[in-house]
C-alpha cells in the first residue's frame, strides 16, 4: 500500500513538473479575407470539417490541448500541419506551391490525411469515400498538366 502511494505521489508529481515544459505554437499568420481557399461549398464543408483544425488559422482548441502530455501532440499537428499547408492564406501561395500542394493533397486524401489518432477522437472528422472522391476530383481538376 506504501509502494503504491509513493508511486502515485511522484506519478502526479511528475504530471504536474511537466506542465513547465512546452511546446509552443507559432502565431497563426497574417492573413486577409481573400487569402482564404475559395472551393465549391461541399469541398470547403469537407475541408472545414475534417482538416481546418490542423490546417488554418481556424483552430478549435481542445481543452486538453492546454494539459502536458496532451499538448504536446496537438501543438505539434498544427505547428507542422499549418507550416505544410495553411487553407487561411492559401492565396499567398504562388501557383508553384499551390500545384505541389494540389498533387500532395490527392495522395494524402487517400492514406494518411486526416492523421488516424485525431479521427479517433473527432469522429466526426471521419471522410466517407464519397468525401474522399470529392476532394480528390476537386483536387485533380486544378492540377496543370507538365507535358
Ligand atoms: C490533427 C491534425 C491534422 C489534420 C486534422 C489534418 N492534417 Fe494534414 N497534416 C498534418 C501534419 C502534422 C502534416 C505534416 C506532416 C505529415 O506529412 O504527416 C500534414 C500534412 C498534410 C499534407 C502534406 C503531405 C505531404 O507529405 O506532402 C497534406 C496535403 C495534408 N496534410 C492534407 C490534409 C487534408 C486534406 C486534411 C483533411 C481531410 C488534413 N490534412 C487534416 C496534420 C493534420
Amino acid at each position: 500500500m506504501k509502494t503504491l502511494k509513493i508511486m502515485l505521489g511522484w506519478l502526479v508529481a511528475g504530471l504536474l513538473l511537466i506542465q513547465f515544459i512546452r511546446i509552443d505554437v507559432p502565431p497563426a499568420p497574417k492573413a486577409k479575407p481573400g487569402d482564404e481557399i475559395q472551393a465549391p461549398p461541399k469541398v470547403t464543408a469537407i475541408l472545414k470539417r475534417s482538416c481546418y483544425d490542423c490546417h488554418s488559422n481556424h483552430t478549435k482548441w481542445p481543452w486538453y490541448s492546454h494539459v502536458a502530455p496532451a499538448s504536446y501532440e496537438v501543438n505539434m499537428h498544427v505547428k507542422e500541419g499549418r507550416q505544410w499547408l495553411n487553407f487561411s492564406i492559401w492565396n499567398q501561395y504562388d501557383e508553384a506551391k499551390k500545384q505541389k500542394l494540389y498533387r500532395s493533397l490527392v495522395k494524402a486524401i487517400d492514406w494518411k490525411m486526416p492523421p488516424p489518432d485525431y479521427m479517433w477522437i473527432h469522429k466526426n472528422a471521419r471522410l466517407s469515400p464519397e468525401d474522399r472522391k470529392m476532394i480528390k476530383a476537386w483536387a485533380q481538376s486544378h492540377i496543370r498538366s507538365t507535358e
